[in-house]
C-alpha cells in the first residue's frame, strides 16, 4: 500500500487525514480503507492530537464511495472482508475518545457518505454531493449506510435516498440534517472545519470523550442504562483536574485552561 493515498498530518492539536486518490474522486480502495483505520488509531494514540478532521484531496470529492473495480469479481463470500473492513473503519471512528470531523469537500457518495456519518461532525461546501447510489449497481451500502443513515435524517427520507440512489445537493443534505453546515467553497470550508477543530482542541478532553460516548450509546441502550451510563460518566468527570480548573476559572471570572486530565 502507498502511504501516499492517505496523507496525515498533527497541527496544533489537530490531525487532518486526507484521502489521496483525487484523479479516482478519492474512491476508497481495500487498502486505503486499512490505511484510515491506522492513521486513526495513530491519531487516537497520540496524546498531543485532541481533534481529527477526515477529508478528499482536491476540490472535487470528499470519496466517491468504495472502489467499484474490487466488484467485478467478488461474490457474496469474497467481497464479505471488504464491507467487514469498511465497517471496522467506521466503528473504529464512533469509538474514538476524540471528537472527528468530516469536511465534506465535494463528492461523498456510498462509502464516502458512510464514512462521513460515522463522524461526529459533518460540515460541507456548498460543492458537495451526498447520497448512497449503490442501488444502481444492483447492491446495497454496506459499510453501515442502512444503519446510520436512518438515525441521522428520518426514517422515510433514509429509504427514499438508499432505494433511489439519488444524490442530494449540499442544500438539501443540510436541510434534512445529513450535514451540520455548508460552507460557500471548499476554502471557507477548510477553515470552518479547523475553526471548529481548534475550538474543541481547548475544551477538555476527557469530558468531551465521556460525552461522545454517552451520546453515542444513546443510539443503542434503552433509556434506562443510558441514563444510568450519563450519571455514571457525569460522576467521573468530578475526578478529573479538569473539572476543578474550569469550575474554579469558571468562579474567578477567567478563562480555564484545560489540561485534558
Ligand atoms: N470506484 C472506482 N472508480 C471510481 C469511483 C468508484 N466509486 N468513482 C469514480 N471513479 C473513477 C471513474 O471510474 C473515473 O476513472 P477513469 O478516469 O480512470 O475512467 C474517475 O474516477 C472519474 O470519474 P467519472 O465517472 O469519469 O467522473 P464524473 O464527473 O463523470 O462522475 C461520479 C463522478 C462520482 C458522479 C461518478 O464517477 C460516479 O457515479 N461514481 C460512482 C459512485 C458510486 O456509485 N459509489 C458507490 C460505490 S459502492
Amino acid at each position: 500500500m502507498s502511504e501516499q493515498e492517505v496523507l496525515y498530518e498533527v497541527v496544533d492539536g489537530v490531525a487532518t487525514i486526507t484521502i489521496n486518490r483525487p484523479a479516482k474522486y478519492n474512491a476508497l480502495n481495500s487498502s486505503v480503507v486499512t490505511t484510515l483505520r491506522e492513521f486513526f488509531k495513530k491519531a487516537e494514540e497520540n496524546q498531543t492530537v485532541r481533534v481529527i478532521i477526515l477529508t478528499g484531496a482536491g476540490e472535487k470529492a470528499f470519496a466517491a464511495g468504495a472502489d467499484i473495480t474490487e466488484f467485478q469479481s467478488k461474490n457474496s463470500k469474497t467481497v464479505r472482508p471488504l464491507a467487514e473492513n469498511g465497517q471496522m473503519l467506521c466503528k473504529y471512528i464512533e469509538s474514538m475518545t476524540k471528537p472527528v470531523i468530516a469536511a465534506v469537500n465535494g463528492i461523498a457518495l456510498g462509502g464516502g457518505c458512510e464514512i462521513a456519518m460515522a463522524c461526529d461532525i459533518r460540515y460541507a461546501s456548498s460543492n458537495a454531493i451526498l447520497g448512497q447510489p449503490e442501488i444502481n449497481l444492483g447492491i446495497i451500502p454496506g459499510f453501515g449506510g442502512t444503519v446510520r443513515l436512518p438515525r441521522l435524517v428520518r426514517l422515510g427520507m433514509a429509504k427514499e435516498l438508499v432505494y433511489s440512489g439519488d444524490h442530494i445537493k449540499a442544500d438539501e443534505a443540510f436541510r434534512i440534517g445529513l450535514v451540520n453546515r455548508v460552507f460557500q467553497s471548499v476554502e471557507e470550508l477548510k477553515h470552518g472545519a479547523l475553526d471548529l477543530a481548534m475550538k474543541l482542541a481547548t475544551k477538555p478532553g476527557i469530558a468531551l470523550g465521556l460525552a461522545k460516548q454517552s451520546l453515542n450509546n444513546a443510539w443503542e441502550m434503552p433509556l434506562k442504562t443510558n441514563l444510568e451510563f450519563e450519571v455514571d460518566v457525569f460522576c467521573k468527570t468530578f475526578d478529573t483536574e479538569d473539572k476543578d480548573e474550569g469550575v474554579d476559572a469558571f468562579l474567578n471570572k477567567r478563562k480555564a485552561n484545560f489540561k485534558h486530565k
